[in-house]
């Protein structure tokens, strides 16, 4: 049973066009011109309780859009979605109680209160009985280690306790889902961890369904196993993270262990990257040559003591997809 459903979901902005110039400006003046900007074109999707999926896709894809629309801040321009039956715009109220949110870039909470004291009115505005919010409350202060900050105004946090304080308001109801847009942007290594630890800790404890849009390739292959991705408002990939890797992961590499000074180890398909003493590494591609091929035509020549294959890193896959535009023209 899917939770959350989202059908042919599109969202197109109107927006003035300004001429420039002295002459431009008289124009706009008078009479505004206006362009549509197609944010999402005709996304569809389901998601089921209890999943982490990581919504990718270079800047100005559409993602954050699409979280707008899931949490009901915006409305679209057609298509249809439904969160546990509930239509995000249309039921506001009843939606919000069973979400939360956190984007990256801005917080929820309030500038000159300190920590405590937001969470103290979350609490009234969500209702949430005292034994609930106290059993929260603790569990939140010992996975994210807010104790040190509690009673600092949010204006005076961290980017990294600031994240964490607005992570657990966003949980402090027990929604049922939560959209996180980019949660961990800006943050050092460590804290990307800690936030990450915490999210797949609430994911597999409490089978809260998260939706996930991040830059950080880290975040994705720590959490999700599933991915979409988008780019010019449309949904190019739904998948298992692997399967992406598998379609698009291009350069693997060779590394091979010679047993003599061989003179020219070169063969014909695969780049030869780094040469250290009888240590050779080859880069190739996976559409060029399999793993095997090129193995058996080294041994055929060669010696060998040892070799080692390496996957392509999803970083490298997904910059390349980006770059190379791999997925667009199959939906167009
Ligand atoms: N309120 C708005 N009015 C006009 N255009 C908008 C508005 N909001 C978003 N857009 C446009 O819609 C497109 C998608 O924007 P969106 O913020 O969803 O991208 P994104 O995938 O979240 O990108 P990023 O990774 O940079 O955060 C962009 O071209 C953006 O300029
Ligand atoms: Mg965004």
């Amino acid at each position: 049973m899917s939770f959350i459903k989202v059908d042919q979901l599109c969202k197109t902005f109107k927006v003035a066009t300004h001429k420039r110039g002295f002459v431009g400006a008289i124009r706009n003046l008078a009479s505004r011109q206006h362009s549509l900007v197609k944010a999402v074109q005709d996304i569809s999707f389901q998601i089921k309780r209890g999943e982490l999926v990581g919504y990718l896709g270079p800047n100005g894809a559409g993602k954050s859009t699409t979280i707008k629309m899931l949490t009901g801040i915006l409305v679209p321009s057609s298509g249809q979605i439904t969160v546990g039956n509930i239509i995000p715009w249309e039921q506001r109220n009843q939606h919000t109680r069973r979400i939360g949110v956190v984007f990256g870039q801005r917080t929820n909470l309030w500038w000159d209160l300190p920590v405590i004291e937001s969470f103290d009115l979350l609490k009234y505005i969500y209702n949430v009985p005292e034994d609930r919010f106290k059993q929260n409350l603790k569990k939140f202060e010992d996975l994210l280690e807010l104790g040190e900050f509690s009673n600092t105004p949010v204006r005076s946090l961290s980017l990294g306790q600031r994240m964490r304080a607005d992570l657990a308001a966003a949980l402090l109801h027990d929604p049922e889902v939560v959209f996180l847009d980019e949660p961990t942007i800006g943050l050092d290594v460590v804290a990307k961890d800690r936030i990450r630890t915490f999210i797949k800790e609430i994911n597999q404890n409490a089978g809260v369904t998260f939706i996930l849009t991040t830059h950080d390739l880290g975040d994705v292959q720590k959490l999700c196993r599933r991915v979409m991705m988008i780019d010019h408002g449309k949904l190019l990939f739904d998948g298992p993270l692997q399967e992406l890797q598998d379609r698009f992961g291009q350069e693997r590499e060779l590394e091979v262990d010679f047993a003599d000074d061989y003179e020219d180890v070169s063969i014909p398909g695969a780049k030869i990257i780094q040469q250290q003493g009888r240590q050779t590494t080859y880069r190739f591609s996976r559409e060029q040559m399999s793993a095997s091929k090129l193995i058996q035509s080294l041994a055929e020549k060669f010696q060998i003591i040892d070799l080692t294959v390496r996957e392509p890193d999803v970083e490298n896959t997904i910059r390349h997809i980006y770059e190379k535009k791999l997925l667009s023209h199959q939906n167009d």
